[in-house]
């Protein structure tokens, strides 16, 4: 299998379409950006953790009766996944208070949440993933009302797997996002999961282990990310 024409560049993975039209090859970058792509930087071997963390996770994922687009682990940087039809929103679920959450509710960081909250966002970089209600996501037609349900039982199904994951390796799975696809009119779970797209602080210190290091010019960046991956793999 070799990548063929680059599909699409994005903040932090490049996509390549491949010689067969049902797959794509995933590389995974250092480069790290935040609030919209205002702040931009480099975590250094990040590339290669999120890889292995989005393979270990996938892999836990497909175990426990989740469909997701991971075929198997091409490199130290990239994957080679299914080429899905992607649905145009973000998944955000929360455990905890962190984030635009802590802005938008005024409530304090770490405030536990008796039941997940799940959140989807527009994804479009024009208007800044804009969070949407049903009714404008009916009005945007960016997924049907059968797909936002799916969409959300998946979410919640993932949560508490990687809920339990994490726990069981001294972290608190704090919020984080999914995306998702369409491959043969099935739902199947797409994009990543790494410190990059989730929010995980130690269970004993509560120091925070992902990019919130980065957006908040915390330090120790690398070593966090690190410390994620040998957890993970454990
Ligand atoms: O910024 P916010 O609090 O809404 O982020 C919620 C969760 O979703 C965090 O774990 C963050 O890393 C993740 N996220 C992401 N990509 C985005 C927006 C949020 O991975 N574009």
């Amino acid at each position: 299998l070799t990548a063929t024409e680059l599909l699409y560049e994005g903040k932090a993975k490049k996509v390549y379409a491949t010689t067969d039209p049902r797959v794509v090859i995933v590389d995974f970058k250092d480069d790290a950006t935040a609030f919209n792509g205002e702040k931009k930087g480099q975590i250094a071997g990040k590339g290669e953790v999120n890889a292995a963390i989005t393979t270990r996770l996938m892999t836990y994922l497909e175990a426990h009766g989740i469909p997701t687009h991971f075929r198997e682990q091409l490199d130290a940087r990239r994957l080679v996944v299914s080429h899905l039809q992607m649905v145009p929103l973000e998944v955000v679920v929360r455990n905890r208070v962190a984030g635009s959450l802590e802005k938008r509710l005024g409530l304090a960081e770490g405030t536990v949440l008796d039941e997940p909250v799940i959140e989807l966002y527009y994804k479009n970089d024009a208007l800044g993933d804009p969070l949407l209600n049903d009714d404008h996501i009916r009005v945007l037609q960016a997924a049907s009302p059968a797909v936002v349900t799916q969409l959300k039982q998946q979410a919640r199904d993932i949560n508490r797997l990687l809920q339990n994951f994490f726990e069981e390796r001294g972290l608190i799975l704090v919020d984080f996002k999914l995306e998702f696809g369409i491959q043969e009119h099935a739902l199947v779970l797409g994009d990543e999961i790494s410190p990059d797209t989730c929010r995980l602080w130690d269970k004993e210190t509560l120091q925070k282990m992902d990019k919130d290091r980065f957006r908040r010019d915390l330090g120790g960046v690398e070593d966090a990310y690190q410390e994620v991956l040998k957890r993970v793999m454990s």
